[in-house]
């Protein structure tokens, strides 16, 4: 599973994900992340993000433009890494507020999905953006807190708390041969989805193989059982001989 946020405080998200277990399974790879400063995608030199509300009142409001640009990057980049499904939550007061069930299905889907965490500030964004590109409105509870990021950072902790943990893969390091043994071809292809692939296809088998209890406890997707059940061809091995 691939999660992206889309915040102006990339560095919030990036350094408190890193605690605790958020922090393990993306050591371990049970999960990536994206961040992306939709001030990246702003033409003007003074990087403006906001604008004042039309029809007047308190406040400012988040531009569409470097929004949309910012979230389409987070998807292409989530597609080069082979994620197959993507899906754009916004974190809004007036979402629907979060539950376990719904942090239960969003955490069960395979390794090839992935979400985009659309982060706030100040009075919001322009509902025209909401209206063309965020797929669900989530809400942390009803009460109103002064941006997306902590509520993003509750979300990114409830699902990935319910991830069951795969074994880790074989890493490998220079040189690239010591004594006939050679790093795999697919490490210095340089080709992230294929290598992300076989990581995965080596977490799989490795549990298979010394921890067979944990794949019990997980469903697996249809990209991770294809994966499972060619490791275990090629090893000489199948699913009923354990
Ligand atoms: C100050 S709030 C904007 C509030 C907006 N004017 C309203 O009343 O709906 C700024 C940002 O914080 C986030 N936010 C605030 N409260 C939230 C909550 N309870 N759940 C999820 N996100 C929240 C949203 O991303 C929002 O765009």
């Amino acid at each position: 599973m691939r999660i992206d946020v889309v915040t102006l405080f990339p560095e919030m998200i990036g350094q408190a994900v890193r605690y605790g277990v958020t922090g393990r399974a993306l050591e371990r790879g049970l999960w990536r992340l994206g961040l992306w400063n939709p001030r990246d995608f702003v033409v003007d030199s003074y990087r403006t993000i906001d604008d004042r509300p039309y029809g007047g009142g308190p406040g400012m409001v988040m531009l569409a433009e470097p929004l949309a640009k910012a979230l389409a990057t987070a998807r292409a980049a989530q597609r080069a890494e082979g994620c197959k499904a993507t899906r754009t939550l916004y974190l809004s007061p007036a979402g629907t507020p979060l539950v376990h069930r719904r942090v239960a299905q969003l955490a069960a889907a395979g390794d090839d999905t992935a979400y985009v965490l659309l982060a706030g500030r100040y009075e919001g964004i322009d509902e025209r953006l909401l209206d063309s590109e965020v797929d669900e409105e989530i809400a942390m509870g009803d009460f109103v807190v002064s941006g997306g990021e902590l509520p993003a950072l509750m979300l990114i902790d409830a699902i990935v708390r319910q991830r069951p943990g795969l074994l880790d893969c074989p890493h490998y390091t220079r040189p690239e041969e010591i004594d006939g043994a050679r790093v795999p071809d697919v490490l210095l292809s340089g080709h992230h989805a294929a290598i992300r692939t076989w990581r995965l296809q080596q977490s799989l088998g490795r549990t298979w193989e010394r921890r067979p209890d944990l794949l019990r406890e997980r469903a697996l997707s249809n990209e991770e059982m294809e994966l499972l059940a060619t490791y275990l061809r090629e090893h000489g091995e199948t699913e009923e001989s354990r």
